[in-house]
């Protein structure tokens, strides 16, 4: 495929972002009523099933021979195309009203990465990758000098797991670096792409939680390796991410996350 056709993959996907997204912040502090899907922080609401069906109307209408995987409905389609969808990856912070939730549209063309879109509704920042190239609204971000204390997005430790390695990691970053909790892992890796955190790693994601931002934080000069491999759509995984001149933080991050048992290849996740 050429840089032409990937360019057109990444503005349909831009469409579906912008549109789902324009959706939600139209029902954001509405109220939205969440239900729970697994443990009592997985929540889902209406709004989601409604973002991610005009998500897939727009790219299979742009694209029909493509395959879409979503969040709320699962696999559809088939081609050498893939769409990642979560058509609000940070619902918690959704429903609450908090503002640090995104639209994520991840290409992946014959297995690979190659386009990203992370939508922002609420400060409506709109961070794009494609052939190498991250823009957020339409612009290069500006560069910032390194930090010496590194900032770290991470929704570690996971939820009810109770797993020490994973508070020990906590405990650890909570001392070495300046740590926050978000609740989105596609915000999270914008913001890395973007140069506004150092850092982004979680235990506890799928393929769609990350397609569109690892995209974005490459595209930005980063680096992003899967724990214990690349996440997927049937078993919960782990990721870190880290922006450029960070990789020997990131490599350390990424051997401490090993410790953590459910990411273990034989773990049940
Ligand atoms: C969540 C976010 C969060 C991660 C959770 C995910 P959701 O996605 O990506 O960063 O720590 O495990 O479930 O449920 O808000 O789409
Ligand atoms: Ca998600
Ligand atoms: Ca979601």
């Amino acid at each position: 495929m050429t840089t032409t056709e990937i360019g057109s993959l990444l503005r349909t996907a831009e469409q579906a972002a912008l549109a789902a997204g324009r959706y939600l912040a139209r029902h954001h502090r509405s109220g939205a009523s969440t239900r729970v899907k697994g443990l009592p922080h997985d929540v889902v609401t209406d709004a989601d099933a409604r973002a991610e069906a005009m998500i897939r109307e727009t790219l299979t209408a742009a694209h029909p021979a493509s395959e879409v995987v979503g969040e709320e409905s699962g696999r559809s389609g088939s081609g050498e195309v893939t769409w990642y969808v979560d058509p609000i990856d940070g619902t918690h912070n959704f429903a609450r009203g908090l503002g640090l939730f995104a639209v994520s549209v991840g290409v992946h063309l014959g297995g690979q990465p190659v386009a990203g879109v992370v939508y922002e509704p609420f400060g409506e920042e709109l961070f794009t990758a494609a052939d190498g190239t991250l823009l957020v609204n339409g612009a290069a971000p500006a560069r910032r000098a390194p930090d010496p204390l590194p900032v770290v997005l991470t929704d570690i430790p996971t939820a009810g797991l109770r797993d020490p390695a994973e508070y020990a990691l906590f405990a650890d970053l909570n001392d070495t670096t300046d740590l926050r909790r978000i609740g989105s892992s596609a915000l999270a890796l914008a913001y890395v792409a973007g140069g506004r955190a150092d850092l982004a790693a979680n235990a506890d994601v799928f393929a769609w939680d990350v397609a569109a931002g690892r995209a974005l934080v490459t595209a930005a000069g980063g680096g992003f390796t899967g724990v214990p491999d690349e996440p997927g759509t049937e078993r919960r995984g782990g990721f870190v991410a880290w922006g450029p001149g960070f990789d020997r933080h990131g490599a350390r991050l990424a051997e401490a996350m090993g410790a953590i048992s459910h990411l273990a290849v034989s773990a049940p996740r």
